[in-house]
């Protein structure tokens, strides 16, 4: 299902409400509400969003668990690092229990990283499904999420829930979710705005796209929802009303 919005701020307000609901929701249905964070830029005025009234008082922060989709192997205070960006917006002003909070640390080899979050997983998931009740992505114009990028070996990871990727177009090494991993969850949802995400939108929601070449079309859900927020200005090349 897509959902399109006016701008940015509106699509940043719909996934801040999205978010409380699914809290809410997770937390009176399973006692715990889990959640893999996105990265990138997208999802910062969200967060900032979830920081504040109303959201800070909806959202059941002692009972909320949070992950992540992916992070940058840089240190945990370079700009680029995924966690920074959500501590400085979010998690620094929420009363979330320090130790539900896990973010991804490459601070071993990064083999050796994805498997140690991997373990974290299975731990906090016993019964083999990762099944978060929320994960939040974004979308790359090269048509890749979290860090599924085009033409990479964990495209075709099937068993690992976490993989180390080298992306080389960055120089740099990341971790990420594995498209098997975030496909367990109960929800996953798409922030999308700017025009310049118009074409790998386009491509992405109306052609039958080969996955290695819009890693994105690997995102889908075997037994949860699937849902686009996207402003008006990514989705200029799709036919449908704006909310
Ligand atoms: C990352 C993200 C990545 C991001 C897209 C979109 O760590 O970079 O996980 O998948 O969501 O690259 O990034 P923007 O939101 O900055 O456009």
């Amino acid at each position: 299902m897509i959902r399109i919005f006016h701008d940015a701020e509106a699509v940043s307000l719909a996934a801040a409400e999205l978010f409380a609901a699914e809290a809410r929701q997770a937390v009176q249905a399973r006692g715990r509400f889990t959640i893999a964070l996105a990265g990138g830029s997208t999802p910062r005025r969200s967060y900032e969003l979830l920081a504040q009234d109303p959201f800070h008082k909806l959202v059941p922060w002692q009972k909320t668990h949070i992950f992540w989709g992916d992070e940058r192997c840089v240190p945990a205070d370079d700009p680029r690092n995924n966690a920074l960006m959500a501590y400085r917006t979010l998690l620094d002003h929420v009363p979330i229990p320090p130790k539900q909070v896990h973010p991804m640390v490459c601070d071993q080899s990064p083999q050796q990283a994805a498997a140690a979050y991997e373990a974290l997983l299975r731990d906090f998931f016993p019964d083999g499904h990762p099944r978060f009740d929320l994960v939040l992505l974004g979308l790359g114009e090269n048509g890749h999420t979290a860090s599924l990028f085009p033409g990479t070996a964990v495209l075709k990871e099937q068993q690992r829930w976490v993989a180390e990727v080298s992306v080389a177009e960055e120089g740099m090494h990341r971790l990420t979710l594995t498209a098997a991993a975030i496909n367990q969850a109960a929800l996953v949802v798409f922030l999308v705005s700017g025009s310049v995400k118009a074409p790998i939108l386009g491509k992405l929601l109306k052609e039958a796209e080969d996955p290695r070449i819009i890693p994105a079309r690997l995102i889908k859900p075997v037994d949860g929802g699937l849902l686009w927020l996207v402003d008006q200005d990514a989705a200029r090349q799709l036919r449908q009303r704006k909310e």
